[in-house]
């Protein structure tokens, strides 16, 4: 027995000194940890993860470190938010490998989690050239948005409120108008694709729940997720075999969506002024990147935005009768009517700061030695943004905690100067900063202000909703998080 004691606490001091040493970050303050594990034990959920993280953030102020088994984790928050992504974005710039990850798609990174290379930012240009001429160019975004979103409510409607769970009615609507902007068309009711990206997006939030992702070596150790990765390349395989079809349809003088635009500046060997060439490879996973990024989050404020509405009818009453006033029931929506409803917009940005879904938006990592609120990072050290930590912080928002999109307005109704919501990120900024940000905000607007045009929502018949909360179990079970399903009833007006 003696002998199992002296050799435990071997183990532990050596543990002990072997992660003091190692630190590279002994100038940072952060929670103490455990041998060897650091703070893994204390993350082992995302829930808990993210009660911690806010937790720590009190207690240690905007730059504190955790250690997951030795890899060491900036996290960062309040003012130092903009000196890391905006005033030092560059050195920032990088990402983490994410070695179980990687090995989905051919040992390379892409878009999303590639490290930040002059190949990544090639693909960045390309990424928004494709969308500028097939998404953000508004013509274009608001035709493909309001054919699908007019279908959406058109089947909401045959439902004659009865009582229905939205999620299904959204994430198709939303795929479709993604779907649009990949091919240049949608695919029939009842394609595969509509399935296949609810599969993916479950599969993506049930990784993401796995912390251990986060951990080195995982590449060793992938077969732990081997049937969830499975699913996921198989899902994978089902998208790019889609999109493949249309390579034989080709043609340079039609470009019909973002796959031909990808796909022609492969073939033609485009480069920039760096000399830097995509693969075939490149096209196919990028492809899935953006196809991925561009449902999972828009879904996900939209489905909440619908929560908040039936949880908060007296706004939702002013939002309808300031639509009413500008468009009246006749016309549809357009971009173009944005800033005429102010109320609309406010209620848009409190949903993405109450529900902050990308609680510490993606993990970046030092390119280079630099320095953030005085303190020295390495090269290579990983940091997390806790956009959350901003976005619920009584010091930025007063009652963050409440829902309420007044504060984003004057005193006259209308909307409140950019800058007095610096520090609302919820599509983060500068280098490394959302590619979809104004295709997601135009895709929101046109949803939400058609749904409220044409429906009432109301709560069910059987299970009334409470109001969302954003730090509750239930809501923090992956990332991006998403609201626990639900049932509504919608009236037409
Ligand atoms: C409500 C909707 C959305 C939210 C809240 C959101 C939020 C974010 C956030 C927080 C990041 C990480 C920023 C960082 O690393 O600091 C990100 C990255 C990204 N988003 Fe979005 N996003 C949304 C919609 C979209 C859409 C519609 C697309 C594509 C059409 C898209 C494509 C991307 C891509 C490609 C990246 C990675 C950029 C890079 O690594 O360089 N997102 N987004």
């Amino acid at each position: 027995m003696f002998a199992i004691l002296v050799a435990v606490t071997v183990v532990l001091l050596f543990g002990f000194i072997w992660n003091k040493t190692r630190s590279r970050l002994t100038h940072i303050p952060g929670p103490s940890g455990i041998p060897i594990a650091g703070n893994a034990f204390e993350l082992t959920s995302t829930f808990i993860m993210m009660q911690k993280m806010h937790e720590w953030m009190e207690k240690f102020g905007d730059i504190f470190k955790i250690n997951l088994f030795g890899e060491e984790i900036v996290v960062v928050s309040g003012t130092l938010t903009g000196e890391m992504l905006v005033t030092k974005g560059s050195d920032f710039a990088g990402r983490p490998r994410i070695p179980a990850l990687e090995s989905l798609e051919g040992n390379e990174v892409h878009l999303v989690l590639r490290d930040y290379d002059p190949k990544l930012r090639f693909i960045r240009k390309l990424v928004h050239k494709g969308l500028r001429q097939y998404g953000e160019g508004m013509d274009k975004i608001e035709a493909i948005s309001v054919t699908e979103i007019a279908k959406c409510l058109d089947k909401i409607e045959k439902l004659d409120g009865a009582d229905f769970d939205p999620f299904p009615y959204i994430h198709h609507a939303i795929s479709q108008v993604m779907n649009t902007m990949v091919t240049g068309e949608a695919v029939p009711d009842g394609h595969p694709m509509l399935n296949k990206a609810i599969d993916w997006d479950r599969l993506d939030g049930e990784l993401s729940q796995d912390i251990t992702l986060f951990l080195p070596g995982m590449d060793k150790l992938a077969f732990l997720l081997s049937g969830k990765l499975k699913d996921y390349a198989g899902i994978l395989e089902f998208f790019i075999e889609h999109w493949r079809s249309y390579e034989a349809t080709y043609d340079k003088e039609n470009m019909r969506g973002l796959y031909d635009v990808i796909y022609k500046a492969y073939l033609e060997s485009e480069t920039d002024e760096e000399g830097i060439k995509i693969s075939y490879n490149n096209v196919k996973y990028l492809m899935f990147e953006l196809y991925g990024a561009g449902i999972t989050t828009t879904h996900k404020s939209i489905y909440a935005f619908v929560h908040m509405m039936v949880t908060h009818p007296d706004l939702q009453k002013r939002i309808q009768a300031q639509i009413d006033d500008v468009i009246g029931s006749q016309r549809t929506p357009t971009t173009a009517d944005k800033h005429k409803l102010p109320l609309l917009e406010a209620t848009i940005h409190e949903t993405l700061r109450y529900i902050s879904h990308l609680p510490f938006a993606l993990p970046h990592e030092t390119k280079k030695e630099t320095s953030l609120g005085g303190y020295a990072l390495p090269n290579k050290t990983q940091v997390w943004p806790l956009l959350s930590g901003n976005h619920h912080n009584p010091k930025y928002f007063k009652d963050p905690l409440s829902f309420n999109p007044d504060r984003f307005l004057e005193n006259d109704g209308s909307l409140s100067p950019a800058s007095s919501r610096r520090m609302l990120t919820p599509f983060g900024a500068g280098t490394r900063n959302c590619i979809g940000e104004v295709f997601a905000r135009t895709r929101l607007f046109l949803f939400t202000s058609s749904l409220l045009q044409r429906f009432t929502l109301l709560q069910p018949t059987e299970g009334k909703l409470n109001v969302l909360d954003p730090k509750s179990e239930d809501y923090l079970k992956k990332i991006p998080c998403v609201c626990p399903n639900f049932k509504i009833r919608a009236i037409s007006r």
